[in-house]
C-alpha cells in the first residue's frame, strides 16, 4: 500500500512538471501580446524544462530525479545546506562536533584579546560526569611558580638543547595542507608570542621560515624535503634544513591520530605548481603517502632509524604516534633500551586528533583516544627507566586550558595544538579543508579566498591566544596548589572512569 507521503510527492512532482511547461507557454504568449520583458521568465522557464527533461529522461544516476523531477532538486538543495542550517539555527551551544559554539567562542575571544569573564554559571553538563581538575585547599602564589622551561635533548647534553618556554606549541600542518597567508599568520604569531611551530610534513618550509619563529621540522613517512629517489632518507638534504638557525628539532611522524596507519593525504585540488615542486610530486593526482617509512619495519629497524637521524641532524629528534598497540609500544622502549637509542621527545596524539584529509572510517574508529593512551606511553616509560630522559608532547582537542591542564596532569610535558591555532586564525569549521574551498583562506590555495586572511592581523590573534592560554595555565596551575607543571600528576585529575589516585612511577626530572 503506498503511503500517503509517496502518493502527495508523485502527484506535486506531477503538478510541478506539467506546470513549468504551461508556465513556459503562459509567458512566452504573455511576452508577445502584452510586453516584451515577459520574455525573460519564458526564458527561465524554458530552460528548467529543458534541464527537467534532461533530469527525468538523459540520466540515470540520480534515481530521484528521474522519478520526480526539478522538484527532487529541492530536497538536494536543503540537503547541501543543512550543516549551515543546523549551525547557525538549530544547533546547542554545546552539541556540535568536532567543537562546540562555546569551545570555539573560547578560542575566538582569547584570540581576541576579549574578556574572558562569564556569569551565572557554567554552561556544561555536570552530570555527565567529565574529567575536572583537581583543585588544592593550598594554593600557590603566582610569584611561587617556577617560569615554564622544557629543555628537549638536554639528557644527551646536546649543544642544541632547546628550550621550549610556552606550554603551547603550534601542531604539524603542511604548507599544502594550509595555504601561504595561514602558514605565515600562524608563524609569524608564533615568533611574536615566543612558541614554536611545527612545519607538518610538506617538505622544505619555505613560508614557515619566512616569519622568523623557532621550527620543528617534521619528517613524514613519505620524506618530502628529504627524500632520495627511492624513498628513503637523504641525509644531506636533511643536514641541510636541520642547519638552518631556525630549525630547532626534528619530528619523525610514525603516524597520526586521524589517520594511524596510513600516511598523509593531499587532494589533488590542493596542488598548485610551487607544492609539487616543493614536494616533488605531480599534480594530476592525490599525493598519499606510505603508511610508513620504509625504514621502520620492526622495532630494531625503528629505534635505528631514530638514532640515524639524531647523528645526521644533530638536533633533538622525537618521533610522532598515535597509540594502537600497548604491547608494541613496550617492545619499541624496550629496544630503545637495548640500543640505548632513546628519542628527544615523544608526541602522543590522540585519535580524536585532526586533519586536512582522512578516510572517515579512520577518523571514526582507528587509534586510542589521547587521555587513554597518554598515561600508558607514560607509565610505560616510566617502568623502564627512561621518562626522565625524553620528554613528551601530547596533542588532540586540547584547545583549551582546562583539557591542556589535563594533558599535564597524565605525563605530558608541553602541548601541541593544530585546530586551536587554525580558530584563532578565524576557521568557523566548515569543514573543507580538502576541497581547497575553505571560506576563509586558512586551507585553500585560492588567492581570492586567501585575500581575506590578512597576515598581521591575524598573526596577533595567534600571538593574544598564546599569551591567553600560558595566563590560564598560571591561573589553574596556583589552583592546584602546584609550582611547576613538572610536579603535576593523575592525583591532580578527577574522572570516575580511571583509578584517581596513582602515584607517578617516577619523576619527570
Ligand atoms: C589542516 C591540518 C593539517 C595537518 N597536517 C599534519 C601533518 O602534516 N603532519 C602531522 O603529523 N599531523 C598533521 N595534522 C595533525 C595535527 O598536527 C595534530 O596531530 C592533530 O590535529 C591533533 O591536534 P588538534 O586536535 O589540536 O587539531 C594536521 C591537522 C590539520 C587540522
Amino acid at each position: 500500500m503506498k503511503s500517503a507521503f509517496i502518493v502527495d510527492l508523485e502527484r506535486a512532482s506531477r503538478t510541478a512538471n506539467i506546470g513549468i511547461v504551461l508556465l513556459c507557454l503562459a509567458f512566452g504568449i504573455a511576452g508577445h501580446l502584452i510586453s516584451f520583458y515577459f520574455h525573460f521568465l519564458t526564458v527561465t522557464f524554458f530552460l528548467l524544462v529543458v534541464l527537467n527533461t534532461y533530469w527525468r529522461h538523459g540520466q540515470t544516476s540520480h534515481a530521484l530525479l528521474a522519478n520526480f523531477g526539478f522538484l527532487a532538486q529541492i530536497r538536494y538543495l536543503v540537503e547541501s545546506i543543512g550543516p549551515e542550517f543546523r549551525q547557525y539555527l538549530f544547533a546547542s551551544d554545546t552539541e556540535e562536533r568536532p567543537f562546540n559554539r562555546l569551545e570555539r567562542a573560547e578560542v575566538y575571544r582569547k584570540a581576541k584579546g576579549v574578556d574572558a569573564l562569564e556569569a551565572f554559571g557554567s554552561l556544561l553538563n555536570f552530570e555527565r560526569r567529565e574529567i575536572k581538575l583537581r583543585h588544592s585547599f593550598y594554593p600557590v602564589d603566582k610569584d611561587q611558580l617556577e617560569p615554564f622551561d622544557v629543555a628537549v635533548g638536554a639528557s644527551r647534553s646536546l649543544a642544541t638543547t632547546y628550550h621550549i618556554k610556552r606550554p603551547i606549541m603550534i601542531s604539524a600542518m603542511s604548507y599544502g595542507a594550509l595555504g601561504e597567508n595561514a602558514v605565515r599568520a600562524l608563524a609569524r604569531g608564533a615568533r611574536l608570542a615566543g612558541a614554536v611551530m611545527n612545519t607538518g610534513e610538506g617538505g622544505t618550509p619555505k613560508y614557515h621560515l619566512m616569519e622568523g619563529c623557532d621550527l620543528i621540522f617534521q619528517i613524514g613517512t613519505a620524506k618530502f624535503g628529504v627524500r632520495t629517489q627511492d624513498g628513503g632518507l637523504d641525509e644531506d638534504k636533511l643536514a641541510a634544513i636541520a642547519g638552518k638557525d631556525q630549525v630547532k628539532m626534528i619530528e619523525i611522524k610514525l603516524s597520526q591520530g586521524a589517520k594511524p596507519g596510513k600516511g598523509g593525504l593531499l587532494p589533488k585540488e590542493k596542488i598548485t605548481p610551487e607544492i609539487a615542486e616543493l614536494r616533488g610530486v605531480p599534480m594530476d593526482v592525490d599525493v598519499i603517502s606510505p603508511a610508513h617509512h620504509s625504514e621502520c619495519i620492526d622495532a630494531e629497524s625503528t629505534v635505528a632509524f631514530i638514532g640515524r637521524v639524531q647523528r645526521v641532524s644533530g638536533l633533538p629528534t622525537g618521533i610522532k604516534f598515535c597509540l594502537g598497540r600497548p604491547d608494541e609500544f613496550r617492545a619499541l622502549v624496550q629496544e630503545m633500551k637495548r640500543q640505548d637509542i632513546i628519542p628527544d621527545f615523544i608526541t602522543v596524539d590522540g585519535a580524536e586528533g585532526g586533519t586536512g584529509a582522512a578516510p572517515k572510517s579512520f577518523m571514526d574508529d582507528v587509534g586510542m583516544p589521547l587521555f587513554d593512551a597518554l598515561p600508558i606511553v607514560h607509565e610505560t616509560l616510566s617502568e623502564a627507566g627512561l621518562r626522565a630522559r625524553l620528554v613528551l608532547f601530547a596533542s588532540g582537542k586540547l584547545i583549551n586550558p582546562g583539557k591542556q591542564m589535563t594533558a599535564l596532569s597524565l605525563g605530558a610535558d608541553a602541548l601541541y595544538s593544530a585546530r586551536g591555532f587554525l580558530l584563532a586564525l578565524g576557521c568557523i569549521q566548515a569543514l573543507q579543508c580538502n576541497r581547497n574551498t575553505c571560506p576563509v583562506g586558512i586551507t585553500t590555495h585560492q588567492k581570492h579566498l586567501q585575500k581575506g586572511l590578512d597576515i598581521e592581523a591575524k598573526a596577533r590573534r595567534v600571538a593574544n591566544y598564546i599569551e591567553a592560554l600560558h595566563h590560564d595555565h598560571v591561573e589553574l596551575l596556583t589552583a592546584m596548589g602546584a609550582s611547576s607543571s613538572r610536579l603535576l600528576s593523575e592525583k591532580n585529575v578527577y574522572s570516575p572512569k580511571r583509578a584517581s589516585t596513582l602515584p607517578l612511577a617516577e619523576e619527570r626530572s
